[in-house]
């Protein structure tokens, strides 16, 4: 690529390894969805469920998720510093060794190798090669930043530089261990604190993967899409400092009533009620944009992708403070409603909008249009459908197990056993892998449209590069 030009190799090699590693993660997910009421799926211990679920939650929050990000991320970058990538150089071997570190991830966790530590499973070794892999991408982030043409910094920026130093802290501190030997660690950290470290990472993880650079996405490209400027920069960056501020401080609603101190979880609960106005400022932002022009919601097959995405963030974000109540997480905890709660986030929010980011990205960027609307109208049905057959069984088997596990006889013993309270559940189960097999229709749908539109889309406008931009 020449001297300032936009290099959008790596970009294009970051969505579809996202979109790779999206099928890889869901087929492991339809496997461990039908492992719940077929147990003799766990035909070894590489397919057992507690290896599986790893692997699952690693490959798409890491792999579909960060490749995603970074695909995203760097494309943004160039547009609004209006310059291109400081070191593609460095970005390309980014991408390498982002993909070889999700294929090793994935076969230590499939051979069982694990910290124990939620979103935090990989061995030390791994760790490090994380950690350099972002020392790379924070270099090309911020030397881009430093050489910019634009001066004003748009919203989305600010969301990825967020995103970069936030993600570093959490992940060394709370990955600082001791290793025993090549494939084994102990944390630093012990009982009560170690809990406290690992949830105030885990719930920034959901903060700054699943959030944080999904809205610097949701930021740019609804905008761009709609050809609407956004409602208001003001209510942006409002909502941006209040967000990333209130965030740090609620991982203890994932420890309430734990013997965690009683005022921590106290803190906690307060931020993420605090937490519903950013959230919502974005959500009404949003909103606004298109105010006057709804009819974008059936003219341009992006703007379903935002609106209905945003409105799952919205949703999920007074679901998420509201279920950290004492009161109804004495209820909900370790129940199914947990994991609707985390689908609605993931399969809604985050999956609607790194599509959508896609389809804007890649017709762009391989000068070619769309290979076909129609069939990227499939897709949103499909996973709109497949999502929500799946969090609503989720949540109804929650409360159902919940209930049943709280249900006493006049003499004060249980009534159902443990075991009855699992076989009640296989109905949802059935169900909720229907879902998934509809929203995995939906993605194949998408994979086959961005790969012909690389291919054979027809040939469009390309991107303008810097000098004439
Ligand atoms: C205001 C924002 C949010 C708040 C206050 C919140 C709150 C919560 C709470 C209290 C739990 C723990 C439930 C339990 O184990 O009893 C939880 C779990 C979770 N939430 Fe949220 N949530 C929010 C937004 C989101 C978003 C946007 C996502 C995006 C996908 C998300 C993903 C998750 C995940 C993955 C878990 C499961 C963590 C685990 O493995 O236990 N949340 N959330
Ligand atoms: C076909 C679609 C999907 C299916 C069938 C599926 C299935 C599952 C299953 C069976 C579990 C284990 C639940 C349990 O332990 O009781 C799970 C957990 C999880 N999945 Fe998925 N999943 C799908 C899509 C996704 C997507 C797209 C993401 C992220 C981008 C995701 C992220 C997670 C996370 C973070 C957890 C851990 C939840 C927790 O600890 O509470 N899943 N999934």
């Amino acid at each position: 690529m020449k001297e300032n030009n936009y290099d959008y190799s790596v970009v294009k090699g970051f969505a579809y390894s996202a979109v790779f590693w999206l099928i890889v993660g869901l087929v492991v997910g339809l496997w461990l969805a039908a492992e719940m009421f077929y147990p003799a799926l766990n035909l070894t211990p590489w397919l057992a469920f507690g290896r599986l679920r790893v692997v699952h939650t690693n490959g798409l929050a890491f792999g579909f998720g960060f490749a995603g990000i970074f695909a995203c991320s760097y494309y943004m970058l160039q547009r609004l510093t209006r310059t291109s990538l400081a070191f593609p150089g460095l970005a390309r071997f980014h991408l390498y060794l982002f993909n070889v570190a999700i294929a090793l991830a994935a076969l230590s966790l499939f051979a069982g190798m694990n910290t124990s530590k939620e979103y935090a499973e990989l061995e030390w070794p791994l760790d490090v090669v994380v950690v350099i892999m972002w020392v790379i991408f924070a270099v090309n982030v911020f030397a881009t930043l430093i050489k910019r043409k634009e001066k004003q910094m748009y919203i989305s920026l600010w969301y990825i530089i967020a995103m970069t130093v936030t993600v570093a802290v959490l992940y060394i501190v709370n990955n600082l261990e001791i290793p025993v030997n090549l494939f084994k660690s102990y944390s630093a950290y012990a009982g009560a604190n170690d809990a406290n470290v690992q949830w105030w990472y885990g719930h920034n993880a959901v903060g700054f993967v699943f959030t944080v650079p999904i809205l610097a996405m949701f930021y740019y490209f609804y905008p761009k899409s709609t050809n609407l400027p956004i409602y208001s920069h003001r209510l942006s960056i409002i909502s941006f400092w209040s967000l990333v501020f209130a965030y740090l401080w609620t991982g203890a609603h994932h420890l309430m009533l734990t013997p965690l101190p009683e005022w921590i979880q106290t803190v906690a609960i307060a931020f993420s009620i605090f937490l519903i106005a950013p959230s919502w400022g974005s959500v009404v932002n949003g909103y606004y944009t298109i105010r006057g022009r709804w009819d974008l919601m059936r003219t341009n097959y992006l703007t379903k992708f935002f609106i209905v995405g945003i409105t799952f963030y919205g949703l999920q974000t007074v679901q998420g403070p509201t279920q950290g109540l004492r009161t109804l997480t004495a209820f909900f905890h370790y129940t199914d409603w947990v994991v609707g709660h985390v689908h609605m986030g993931t399969m809604g929010w985050v999956t609607m909008i790194i599509s959508a980011s896609l389809y804007y990205i890649i017709p762009k960027i391989s000068g070619r249009e769309l290979y076909s609307v129609r069939l990227a109208n499939l897709h949103f049905w499909l996973i709109f459908i497949g999502q929500l057959v799946y969090t609503v069984t989720m949540w109804i088997a929650g409360i159902q197990q919940g209930a049943m596990w709280k249900a006493t006889n006049p003499d004060g013993s249980l009534t159902y056993n443990f075991l009855e309270t699992v076989t009640a559940l296989y109905p949802y189960w059935y169900i909720r892998f229907v879902g998934g097999v509809i929203y995995f229709v939906g993605i194949l749908v998408f994979t086959y449209n961005l790969i012909m539109t690389g291919r054979s889309g027809k040939e469009s406008v390309p991107e303008p590069q810097p000098q004439t931009a």
